[in-house]
């Protein structure tokens, strides 16, 4: 068993002018301990592989280069994986985390008040440098609400983290994309106590951030798949009623045109709508809500789909044409009873698509 008490994993890809400077903030902030700095580089040809070297025999440090895989969260997987000590300290190498805040984040794991510790900009006594623009603060705001149901943390978007090591084997199927690792071990890891602790996020000073758009729009997409592995048929209901809601606009837009250009009335018109909007919501229901399903069979699927939809669609007609038939409410708010009819119908589709048309 390993004497290293603390591991601090830091990605890097081209850093070598932050190595030497985080590895002396590092040294200062953790004298005395047993500790080990883990740089986990992706091949960068600025020479962060000599300046780690060099550093070495003053200070524990080493880099592990990969040539075959890039990304920041699979190079903190990677660092994770080799680490020694019995707790883990990710953060980044340009100097946006203070070194000074890895002891107290020890202390809350070792205490046994938080058994994952997270760097926040976002709680009381955390702060950032006051130059963001409001666009950037704009995004990193809307980026943390997306997330908050996930996580009980204020700064779910932190690349600072800290956790006991022997916790990472139960985290479950990681399948990281983009930046946000810490939040992927978060919600797939079984911490019951997740904290925070008060940090002050300075901007990087030498080198760029590799937060690219491209980087933003995989955040959307890893924002899907965890939701989808922490509330699966809530956000499979969530898809299915989003791909229902265009279809609804679908299903009206062709109602009205048929009564406005080709004067049909209100009932054919509405049984005619059906068939289109119910192909566009086969559709997209196979590619988007229930993706991981069963994806032969395209002419029986589509087919049994058809058939859900049509009961879904007796039953949203029966919903709208007894409610507005018998109830005084809606025989003067028709809208509203169309609303609860697609509502019904949509319920009742939901389920027979989750049992019998998307199989397993
Ligand atoms: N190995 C490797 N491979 N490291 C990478 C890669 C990569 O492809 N891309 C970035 N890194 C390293 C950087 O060298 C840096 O040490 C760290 O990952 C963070 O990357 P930055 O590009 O500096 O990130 P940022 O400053 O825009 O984003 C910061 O803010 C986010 C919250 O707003 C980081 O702290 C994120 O971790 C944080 O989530």
């Amino acid at each position: 068993m390993s004497d290293i008490k603390i591991s601090i994993v830091i990605p890097t890809y081209q850093e070598v002018e932050n190595i030497p400077l985080i590895c002396e903030q590092i040294n200062t902030s953790l004298a005395g301990e047993a500790f080990e700095i883990i740089f986990v580089d992706d091949n960068s040809q600025d020479g962060s592989y000599e300046a780690v070297s060099n550093i070495a025999n003053q200070i524990p440090a080493q880099i592990i280069v990969r040539t075959k895989e890039r990304g920041l969260s699979t190079a903190v997987i990677t660092g994770i994986e080799s680490a020694q000590g019995k707790y883990v300290v990710v953060m980044d190498c340009d100097l946006s985390h203070p070194s000074s805040a890895i002891l107290p984040m020890i202390e809350k794991l070792e205490s046994g008040h938080n058994d994952f510790v997270v760097g926040s900009r976002y709680i009381k006594g955390g702060s950032f440098d006051d130059d963001w623009g409001f666009f950037r603060l704009l995004n990193s705001k809307i980026a943390t609400w997306l997330a908050l149901p996930l996580c009980h943390i204020k700064d779910p978007m932190s690349g600072f983290f800290a956790f006991e090591r022997q916790q990472f084997e139960a985290c479950a199927h990681l399948a990281p994309t983009g930046y946000k690792i810490g939040l992927e071990i978060m919600v797939k890891g079984e911490f019951s106590s997740p904290g925070e602790h008060p940090i002050h996020f300075r901007d990087r000073e030498h080198g760029e951030s590799k937060l690219s758009l491209k980087e933003q729009l995989l955040y959307l997409r890893h924002l899907r798949r965890l939701y989808r592995f922490k509330y699966p048929i809530t956000s499979e209901f969530a898809q299915f009623g989003l791909v229902g809601g265009t279809g609804f606009v679908i299903d009206s837009l062709i109602y009205f045109a048929l009564q406005a250009f080709f004067g049909l009335g209100h009932n054919l018109s509405r049984a005619i709508s059906f068939w289109p909007a119910a192909t566009w919501n086969w559709f997209w229901n196979r590619t988007i809500t229930f993706t991981d399903r069963e994806k032969s069979n395209h002419l029986s699927q589509w087919l049994s789909f058809l058939a859900t939809s049509l009961a879904g669609f007796v039953m949203n007609f029966g919903t709208y044409t007894t409610l507005t038939s018998y109830v005084p409410f809606f025989i003067d708010h028709k809208f509203i009873a169309l609303i609860l009819g697609v509502l019904v119908g949509m319920g009742f589709n939901f389920m027979m698509a989750r049992i019998f048309v998307f199989k397993e």
